[in-house]
């Protein structure tokens, strides 16, 4: 499969991987995906993955129900989590986890068990401390939460990723789960969030960019020194020992100096 067209790392634990349209970049996420989940299975005995919501992801979310991928993914020790999620029930289009069920979830082998949506059914404080129950079920040593082995994100055209929006006020001690309650744009108000200390603890973080509607912005989150996390929430996202890896479209990476 061919890979991207330009990748120019940025540090050892930051790589910027840019791909000639989103149909490239999903087949190249779904072969990596592959890879992941086998070397954690391998190393650890299970794969977890913390999924994001959006449009970007879902052509890699289909592409890894697609019998190539499909058969090679251990599903039998993947476990999946979300990052974030709206206060809406399964059934409604708002929901990411409805979203993924109905798109891949529902036709891959992955035992029920193992698929751990946020309850957007409930209201978001409810949600938020449901989450940060079944988070401390999986949790490592000294944290709250797991190491994911994946986190996969998207950035939106003001640079929020996951319900991170920007001017959201974090402190040093952030809890692993937040209630998101003010209103931020056209964006629904009630929402789930899992807050930066949870991502930046992965093995690996994914943050899926494409269109021409992100190429601005995307231009001054990987330009502006130094960095404006409170303008720019994606900023937030540094792996404390992991590794960042943006997998970018031509479109969204032209304006990219
Ligand atoms: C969501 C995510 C959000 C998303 C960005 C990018 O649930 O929608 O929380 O952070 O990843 O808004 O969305 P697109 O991929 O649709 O541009």
């Amino acid at each position: 499969m061919s890979r991207a067209a330009a990748d120019a790392p940025n540090a050892a634990s930051e790589r910027r991987l840019i791909f000639p349209d989103l149909e490239t970049l999903s087949a190249y996420a779904a072969q990596q995906w592959v890879a992941r989940a086998q070397d954690a299975t391998a190393q650890r005995g299970r794969f977890l993955a913390a999924l994001a919501g959006g449009e970007t992801p879902q052509r890699l979310y289909t592409w890894l129900i697609e019998p190539r991928f499909r058969d090679q993914i251990p599903w039998a020790h993947t476990y999946l989590f979300w990052g974030d999620e709206r206060s809406a029930p399964p059934e409604s289009p708002g929901s990411n986890y409805g979203a993924a069920w109905r798109g891949w979830l529902a036709q891959a082998p992955i035992p029920a068990g193992q698929i751990w949506p946020i309850r957007g059914e409930l209201s978001a404080e409810a949600a938020a401390q449901d989450y940060a129950a079944t988070l401390r079920q999986f949790a490592d040593p000294g944290l709250a939460w797991p190491v994911f082995d994946l986190v996969l994100l998207g950035m939106g055209t003001d640079g929020h990723t996951a319900s991170l929006f920007p001017g959201l006020a974090l402190s040093a001690d952030t809890p692993p789960t937040l209630a998101v309650t003010a209103h931020y744009g056209d964006r629904p108000a009630q929402r789930v969030t899992l807050t930066p200390p949870v991502f930046n603890s992965a093995r690996e973080v994914w943050v899926l960019v494409a269109g021409a509607n992100k190429a601005q912005t995307l231009a001054q989150v990987w330009s502006e020194e130094p960095p404006q996390p409170d303008r720019w929430p994606i900023q937030r996202i540094r792996p404390n020992a992991g590794r960042l890896v943006w997998l970018v479209d031509n479109a969204a990476a032209g304006l990219v100096g």
